[in-house]
């Protein structure tokens, strides 16, 4: 059923083990995430035959080695995840197939790699059909279709209609099952994902247009990939995608390809954020408070480097206060900063930069403040800017903290840099 969420603006505690103590074992920034979450979003997708993780929302080793423990096949878009993938120890072959590689090119790193290793290639141009055909004549191939439509959480994130430069364009099925016959590939399967964070309609809108395109490529099509996408809730008003009813429209357009190909049909979703969102906090010191005017600032030690979402998507995280005086009851405007020298390193701010505030309890220095839902696509888009070290990674199981990342030494920062001698 779907649910509206709850957010509190003060918390003690995660995954059962106190804030301050978290801060005091690992320092801060670091991104705290919760196993148990990550389960139970792994076992609402259960009904799908195939549960591909988009590893791009958070591929720390220790959650890809976590959720291949709970059955979990990968998706990877580049050489670096297919070697995280390995690294946290999926085999490069399997049934189902436990990494795909699924991008718009094949860099030439990844063809050296493919040339020799078996990993399976969702292609999402044309052109990757000829070059896989090139390498691996004889091999199954599955297709990244846009099927003229999409939609996202912000224009950033729509991957569907002919302004998106992924997968590829549902008109060309046709041309591209001819280059396949010269390529010598078997088209094995299609996929679709038409953006992040969308909602219900627009995800069920794919299912005709899967079933149009199975029955164009004919009975040679085993499996079908729904793509990721399924939102999660960020604010009190967000309500959980009703996932049984999206499954039985998924469910539906297979049994359809089935009953027209007289096989079976594997149905697989391959979400990222829907498994990692909700599992991860951003745990942040605050520094200094500040008035600007009529305005609170409440600035603390992580940044856009740590978490880039809300400056490049006006993306809303929630956010709670931890520390010994903190009142829920006490709730004021504030704004919330980072440490960078830049105006935009603000973690409240909508689409477009405008600056908002929020209301959360009056705090001081040497409280944290919790940035939370920051499990996918946090960590793996962080940057160096301002020469800032990445933040530590601390994994919660069963109530004891794991680190599974350092925090960068000011040393990592220039490792690698030279000075040339002329
Ligand atoms: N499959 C494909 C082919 C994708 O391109 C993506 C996301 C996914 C699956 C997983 O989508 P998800 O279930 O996580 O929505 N950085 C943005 C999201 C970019 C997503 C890119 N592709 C954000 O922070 O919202």
């Amino acid at each position: 059923m779907a649910t509206v969420s709850s957010f509190p603006t003060v918390r003690t505690e995660i995954a059962g083990v106190a804030v301050s103590e978290l801060a005091k074992q690992f320092g801060t920034p670091t991104y705290v995430y919760d196993t148990a979450k990550i389960a139970e979003r792994i076992n609402d997708l259960k009904k799908f035959d195939v549960i591909r993780y988009a590893q791009k929302a958070n591929s720390n080793l220790a959650v890809l080695d976590f959720v291949r423990r709970q059955g979990v096949v990968v998706d990877a878009v580049s050489l670096g995840e297919i070697h995280r993938a390995t690294k946290a120890g999926y085999p490069l072959t399997g049934d189902p197939h436990p990494i795909v590689y699924t991008a718009d090119i094949f860099d030439r790193g990844v063809i050296d790699f493919l040339k020799k290793n078996p990993v399976p290639c969702n292609a999402g141009s044309p052109d990757m059909i000829t070059q896989l055909g090139e390498i691996r004549p004889h091999s199954n191939v599955t297709l990244r279709i846009n099927p003229g439509f999409g939609h996202g959480h912000s224009q950033k994130t729509n991957t569907g209609g002919d302004t998106s430069k992924h997968g590829i364009w549902h008109d060309q099925l046709s041309e591209c099952i001819e280059r396949a016959k010269a390529a010598k590939v078997t088209i094995s399967g299609l996929h679709m994902h038409i953006g992040s964070g969308t909602d219900f309609e627009h995800l069920s809108q794919v299912c005709e247009s899967m079933k149009a395109a199975a029955l164009t490529v004919g009975t040679s099509i085993q499996t079908i990939s729904a793509g990721g996408g399924l939102p999660t809730p960020y604010k009190e008003t967000d309500v959980m995608i009703d996932i049984d009813r999206y499954f039985d429209l998924w469910d539906a357009t297979r049994k359809e390809l089935e009953a027209e190909f007289d096989h079976g049909v594997s149905l697989e979703i391959e979400p990222g954020r829907y498994l990692s969102a909700e599992s991860g906090y951003l745990l942040a010191e605050i520094r200094a408070v500040k008035k600007m005017g009529e305005k609170t600032f409440y600035l603390v030690d992580a940044g856009f480097n740590n978490l880039a979402r809300p400056i490049m998507y006006g993306a809303y995280h929630p956010i709670s206060i931890s520390g010994p005086r903190v009142d829920s009851a006490s709730l004021q405007p504030a704004i919330v900063g980072g440490p960078l020298c830049e105006s935009g390193d603000i973690f409240t701010q909508e689409e477009g930069g405008f600056v908002c505030s929020r209301d959360l309890p009056a705090a001081s220095v040497g409280d944290y403040l919790i940035i939370e839902c920051a499990g996918a696509y946090g960590f793996v888009m962080s940057s160096n800017y301002n020469s800032k070290p990445f933040a530590a990674e601390v994994l919660i199981h069963q109530g004891k903290p794991h680190l599974i990342r350092e925090r960068q030494s000011l040393e990592d920062l220039t490792r690698g840099e030279s000075i040339p001698s002329f």
